[in-house]
């Protein structure tokens, strides 16, 4: 993710080589900070939001693996499962070896897959090979380029154009840039600033947030503005309050549980919201399976493959999403599921901090 307050080309030599170079050092401390979490911070990688969900267990409610077809309509697309790869990272060393280990799975995998921020690429072309590694690696496969929405409505274009990507993913970072030491302060004009993305953009835009969630109204808002699929990325997974923090001496580590959850989220979504994606804190398949039960048309999973990526060969990491399609199956089977979309038929009870969310929100 970006600060809006990147240093133009235009500029001074100096200056933007300067904020270009330290634009990609934020970038490495991003992997290595998300990176740490996975190995070691209980919030992340313990109890979340999904364990307030349980599915009610029917021991004759089974169906045949052969028979489960796990095929996911979102939009106007058809992808060949209900995961796709959520944006992480571009513009530094590590993060093109990521971004190539990742492409590979998801040539080889068939499932889509998002870049980073291209806005570091757009402010210095000389990072672009990071990005577009991505669909060099992947020609035929589905490509989500990534921006924030801080930026001009015009990069959203741009960000697309460099990854010939068949979809824009907008991000919304407030928190983030909050808590960044060098983020962005102005949030007024985003919503006017998304309605003129999508109007810029000859792809669907899909506008997501980082890991703090999108309300009911926040949808409402989105959609008033042309907006039909939106990825609630919501708290429970990879921080970037505690990682931006961290960064900053850790000022702000209060803000470390702001947000909703994506379960939360997926039970405040106006039932009118055309195509809700999820993600945030999905550690598994199971955690997969609730959100798909809860409504969302596919699942972005990022932290959770970015160790294997940064750790691993792309064939290990290629290994262990294809694990996590076999379970994926699997558990349609065992919950009695033909499809993604008949998994919204299974009884799936609500406990919890959840429950107490949808109670307070006069969710029933
Ligand atoms: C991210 N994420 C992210 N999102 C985005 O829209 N643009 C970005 O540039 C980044 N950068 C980024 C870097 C790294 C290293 C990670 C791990 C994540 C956020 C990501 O897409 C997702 O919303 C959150 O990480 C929550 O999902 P997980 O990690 O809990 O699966």
């Amino acid at each position: 993710t970006e600060s809006p307050h990147s240093v133009e080309p235009t500029r001074d030599g100096e200056a933007h080589r300067q904020a270009v170079a330290s634009a990609s050092a934020r970038k490495e401390d991003h992997i290595r900070l998300a990176a740490d979490q996975r190995r070691e911070d209980p919030a992340v990688k313990g109890h979340n939001e999904f364990d307030d969900l349980e599915f009610l267990h029917h021991a004759l409610g089974g169906i045949d693996n052969a028979t489960v077809d796990l095929t996911a309509q979102v939009g106007d697309w058809t992808w060949s499962a209900p995961l796709y790869i959520n944006g992480m990272t571009g513009g530094a060393e590590t993060a093109m070896r990521v971004n190539r280990a990742l492409a590979i799975a998801a040539r080889e995998l068939n499932l889509p897959m998002a870049s980073g921020s291209v806005g570091i690429a757009i402010d210095d072309p000389a990072t672009a090979a990071s990005f577009r590694v991505i669909r060099e690696e992947n020609p035929d496969g589905f490509v989500m380029a990534n921006i924030g929405a801080g930026r001009p409505a015009d990069h959203g274009q741009r960000a697309v154009d460099l990854l010939e990507a068949n979809a824009l993913q907008l991000h919304l970072n407030a928190v983030q840039e909050t808590v960044m030491p060098e983020g962005g302060r102005d949030f007024a004009d985003w919503l006017r600033g998304v309605e003129r993305t999508v109007a810029a953009t000859d792809v669907p835009v899909i506008v997501k947030e980082v890991g703090f969630g999108l309300s009911r109204r926040t949808l409402q808002q989105l959609q008033e503005v042309g907006v039909q699929i939106a990825d609630v990325s919501g708290l429970g997974g990879t921080n970037f309050a505690r990682i931006e923090s961290a960064r900053g001496g850790n000022a702000f580590a209060y803000l470390g549980n702001f947000g909703q959850s994506a379960a939360a989220c997926l039970l405040d979504a106006p039932v009118a919201f055309p195509t809700l994606l999820a993600s945030g804190g999905v550690r598994h398949p199971l955690d997969a399976i609730k959100a798909l039960a809860l409504g969302a048309r596919a699942v972005g999973v990022a932290g959770p493959f970015l160790l294997p990526a940064l750790e691993g060969t792309p064939e290990t990491l290629t290994d262990e999403i294809r694990s996590w399609l076999d379970q994926l199956r699997m558990l349609h089977a065992m919950l009695g599921a033909a499809t993604p979309a008949d998994l919204t038929n299974t009884d799936l009870l609500v406990r919890g901090r959840v429950r107490e969310f949808a109670t307070l929100r006069g969710i029933d």
